[in-house]
């Protein structure tokens, strides 16, 4: 899977993809990554890529000549790529970051995780001229409802959280689908070695070495923390009975102790 992200700070984003697991699933070749830096593409003489906004107001907005030149050229390569692949030619999806757009999550992550090629869009300073967003035909994504100062670390979150998906990029052993919000649930508590950490004893479950025993009171533990933190979640939750009668005793219990302290 390409991300191709176009930006006016290209380095900050190479420096945070090309550590840890993204670096790793880049040097496998599994996703790659480019910085495409607006600034190159701008007509005007000193290199601006701003100005102020029509009808006054604070700050800069990013000019649309920058964007779509640069846009162009990338979409350009990208279809021309896909053709001497002999891949299908489709133009990817253009994701624009902002604080207004539909809320990034798991679900989304594992919708754009099938695309080929993505395009990633940050904006800087107080936004960008709207003609260029129509002309590109952006979809807008948000990382959540506040506002950073641009959207270089929100292209970030969403390429490590896509990328986790991209089969070749999470190793054999670091499965990316018993986690959390797999199944709309928050994943169980972890302990390693030692046993005994300042008092505090692992679970004598997890050292019985019973596997079924195990996995059951590990789907356990991510109902309760659910209810206990996301109860929202829960709906969407693929229970089976004995893990509904499992929910219903703990809501129960937790009635119970409501009337107490009533
Ligand atoms: N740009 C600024 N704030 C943002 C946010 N919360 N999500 C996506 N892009 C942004």
């Amino acid at each position: 899977m390409n991300f191709y992200v176009m930006t006016l700070f290209p380095e900050m984003i190479m420096q945070g993809v090309s550590t840890s697991v993204t670096g790793r699933g880049m040097a496998r070749g599994a996703i790659s990554v480019e910085a495409v830096n607006i600034r190159d593409y701008t007509n005007e003489k000193h290199g601006h890529v701003d100005d102020a906004p029509y009808g006054g107001g604070a700050g800069m907005v990013m000019q649309a000549q920058p964007i779509c030149d640069c846009y162009r050229a990338l979409e350009k390569r990208i279809l021309e790529g896909q053709q001497a692949e002999g891949r299908e030619q489709k133009k990817p999806r253009v994701l624009y970051m902002t604080p207004q757009g539909r809320v990034f999550d798991q679900k989304l992550a594992e919708e754009l995780a099938k695309e080929e090629d993505l395009i990633l869009l940050c904006g800087h300073y107080e936004g960008v001229d709207e003609r260029a967003l129509e002309i590109l035909q952006t979809e807008n994504v948000s990382i959540g409802d506040y506002v950073l100062t641009g959207g270089e670390l929100p292209a970030m979150v969403m390429i490590d959280c896509i990328s986790r998906l991209v089969p070749g990029v999470l190793g054999k052993e670091e499965s990316a689908d018993i986690e959390t919000f797999h199944d709309s649930l928050l994943e169980y508590p972890q302990y390693t070695r030692p046993e005994i950490y300042e008092g505090r004893r692992v679970p004598e479950i997890l050292l019985s070495g019973h596997h079924a025993n195990v996995e059951k009171w590990r789907r356990e533990q991510s109902i309760a923390r659910t209810l206990a933190f996301r109860p929202d979640l829960l709906p969407e939750a693929n229970l089976n009975k004995k893990e509904q009668k499992y929910l219903e005793s703990l809501l129960a219990e937790a009635e119970e102790r409501k009337k107490e302290c009533n």
